[in-house]
């Protein structure tokens, strides 16, 4: 797991900005009533502060405490009351049916084959009936596949990891991202390249997304 995400954080105002998903802000409506959102890997809270002002109860967790710090301090400032702790995922207890909205949004490439399947797993449990996942990940186009190719070691097909930073990097496809969540409803998928202005020089990013919904019990 790469170490330097708070890091990145220190040496960045707001590194992600407060701008939602659009993907989420789109279908903001199907999210159930009856169950909290949690925000895995809240960052500074972009998408959390967005449904806490739509009056859902909202928790995140992340690994960087200055990530936390901030979106904290952004719920404060907001006035909202977002539940947000350090925390690594890959150790976290999701409550099972629990949930109607889980958020994976840019996080899971950073974790190698075996654990994504494992996040995978604890999120459908958490999920209530009629919840919705979505997650948002790097394809096997991204940009910086090359250097992982040519700098990383080589784990699989398309998974990699940085022994300098510490981290793991995966590039899916779009049949092993529906497959995860073949039992469940697809709302939307979708496949971006764009240029990122968020944070550095403008560079691009090859991404995947999928909003499903859990319509069986399981
Ligand atoms: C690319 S950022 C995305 C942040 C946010 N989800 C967003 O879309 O704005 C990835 C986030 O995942 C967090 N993270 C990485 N590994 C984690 C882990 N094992 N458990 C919890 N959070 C983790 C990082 O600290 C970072 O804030």
């Amino acid at each position: 797991m790469m170490k330097s995400w708070d890091d990145a954080y220190q040496n960045s105002e707001l590194l992600w900005g407060l701008e939602p998903n659009s993907t989420l802000t789109q279908y903001v409506n199907l999210v159930p009533t009856n169950g909290k959102v949690l925000d895995i890997g809240i960052g500074e809270g972009r998408n959390a502060i967005y449904f806490a002002q739509k009056g859902f109860a909202v928790e995140g967790i992340d690994l960087s405490e200055t990530a936390i710090e901030r979106c904290l301090a952004l719920s404060d400032k907001y006035q909202l009351n977002i539940e947000a702790k350090v925390d690594d995922i890959t150790a976290f207890d999701i409550r099972p049916n629990h949930y109607s909205l889980i958020i994976l949004s840019n996080i899971l490439t950073f974790f190698p084959e075996e654990e994504i399947a494992l996040i995978i797993d604890k999120v459908k449990m958490g999920l209530v009936k009629d919840g919705l996942v979505y997650v948002n990940v790097f394809d096997i186009n991204e940009p910086s596949r090359k250097k992982a190719i040519d700098m990383y070691k080589r784990l699989g097909r398309h998974s990699f990891f940085d022994s300098a930073t510490n981290m793991f990097l995966h590039y899916f496809t779009k049949d092993e991202l529906e497959g995860f969540f073949s039992t469940y409803r697809t709302i939307k998928t979708g496949h971006s390249y764009a240029m990122d202005l968020t944070h550095g020089e403008p560079h691009y990013h090859s991404t995947l997304e999928l909003l499903a919904q859990k319509t069986l019990n399981s």
